[in-house]
């Protein structure tokens, strides 16, 4: 059988592209009602995705530019790890990805929360770890201004050896609950981590056993140098947003030989970059949706979108229909920005033009087309070494997403692309990914 594709669901409450919640079939209300992620959550299910993933933020985004945040639908989304673990008891086996800051999180909560997750979902969590993109969440963690990157990378590589540690606090077999002998636990099988590092002083031992996964799976979706060094050494798949199949397969092959170099099998790092479907029966049918899409954008709504993916920089007073300027060096997110700057300068774009393809995938591929069209493209990424699967990113929600299930995913289901039914529990077993061995393994 041909080598599969993975799928994630990849969820923004009312769709990824900036003005899907206008849409007449968008669910407008989804952060607010919860039954709409079980729908997604269960749909997604029922086509037989890997997996799915809740993006977070600690502070608002855009929320320096009131005016035009309040003609998008950005300003308020779930806590994931709240609502994962409510979407874990009403699906069975579709995995459940959540992501959290180690800039603003203690490994010890958020080892015992994911871990605990990995329980209630009977093996099927995963942590996208980020050092966050939004630089305001300083201000909401009584900090005035954002960790250098640098710094904020060093911290997130101590942190997750930290979590990885107290995951293996306890053996597989520590808890004998031999009730005629009183024994609960084996002390033996019992390890204290006793952590001093840069950062962290972390004694344990992790107040929740060793979960269904061994360790929950690990994303890490940073692209800048530091980024993938940390993602090539110690995730187990990778977020990420490519635009075109050169760049994508170079990616690829550079994560692929980090890990390889870090003494990694590279096959047990999966690459996933994003993927915003406009699928309709017709190439011209899906195009007119995606244009109708493209028209209910405000300029101001586009240009705060804008703003925001480049790390909150100020674009007032230049001409729309020009250039963009130069950027004076940030401290936000380094691989989206210099994506975006590197698209305007190739392809010539003014400022309204690049808006205009920010909208929508913020930077990912957007693939605009027949369900034929649309797995053309997934296929010669997996096939031409680009990708391992997809992070599909509905542009809007619930709709975007029963369309690719309708079409898509019967048509990678012919292809023998993607799979017809799990096989797997775990999500890890979904993903092929092995479970590690405990650290002190005998
Ligand atoms: C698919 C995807 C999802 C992401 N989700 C989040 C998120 O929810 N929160 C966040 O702070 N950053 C998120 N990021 C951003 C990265 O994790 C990272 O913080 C950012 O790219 C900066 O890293 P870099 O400077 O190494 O590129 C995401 C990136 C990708 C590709």
């Amino acid at each position: 059988m041909s080598r599969q594709l993975h799928l994630g669901l990849f969820i923004q409450e009312t769709g990824h592209h900036i003005a899907g919640w206008r849409e007449p079939g968008a669910a407008a209300d989804a952060a607010r009602h919860f039954r709409r992620q079980i729908e997604l959550a269960q749909l997604a299910e029922a086509a037989c995705f890997d997996l799915l993933f809740i993006q977070d933020s600690y502070a608002m985004r855009g929320a320096n530019d009131i005016d035009a945040l309040q003609h998008s639908a950005r300003a308020i989304h779930w806590d994931p790890l709240t609502a994962l673990s409510a979407l874990a008891m009403v699906t069975q086996r579709i995995g459940l990805i959540g992501t959290a800051t180690t800039t603003y999180n203690e490994p010890y909560s958020l080892a015992r929360s994911f871990a605990s997750l990995d329980h209630i979902s009977q093996g099927r969590a995963g942590w996208n770890l980020v050092t966050s993109n939004n630089e305001a969440e300083a201000l909401n963690f009584s900090r005035s201004s954002h960790a250098v990157h640098g710094d904020r990378y060093a911290r997130a590589a101590e942190f997750l050896q930290v979590v990885k540690g107290l995951w293996d606090t306890w053996e597989d077999d520590a808890f004998v609950e031999d009730k005629q002998a009183g024994q609960f636990f084996d002390p033996s099988k019992l390890h204290v981590l006793d952590h001093h590092g840069q950062h962290f002083a972390v004694k344990g031992p992790l107040t929740q056993a060793r979960s269904p996964q061994g360790h929950p799976v690990v994303v890490q979706a940073g692209s800048s140098d530091t980024g993938k060094r940390l993602g090539a050494r110690t995730a187990d798949v990778i977020f990420t947003a490519q635009q075109r199949l050169p760049d994508a397969q170079a990616f690829y092959a550079d994560m692929k030989a980090l890990a390889a170099g870090a003494g990694r099998d590279p096959q047990q790092l999966l690459i996933m970059p994003g993927l915003l479907p406009v699928v309709a029966a017709t190439c011209s049918e899906a195009e007119d949706k995606f244009q109708q899409l493209q028209a209910r954008v405000l300029p101001a709504v586009g240009l705060a979108t804008l703003a925001t993916t480049l790390g909150e920089v100020d674009l007032s007073g230049y001409d729309l229909d020009g250039p963009l300027p130069d950027l004076p060096p940030a401290n936000g997110p380094q691989s989206r920005r210099q994506l975006l700057i590197d698209m305007a300068r190739r392809d010539n774009l003014s400022i309204r033009q690049l808006y205009q393809r920010v909208v929508g995938a913020r930077g990912h591929l957007t693939v605009v087309g027949s369900a034929a069209d649309v797995a053309d493209a997934m296929q010669q990424w997996l096939e031409e070494g680009a990708a391992d699967g997809f992070n599909i990113m509905p542009a809007q929600l619930p709709v975007g997403l029963r369309d690719f299930t309708q079409w898509v995913v019967p048509e990678l289901q012919r292809r023998g692309l993607f799979r017809t039914g799990y096989e797997g529990q775990t999500l890890r077993e979904h993903l092929g990914l092995q479970r590690p061995a405990h650290r002190h393994a005998r």
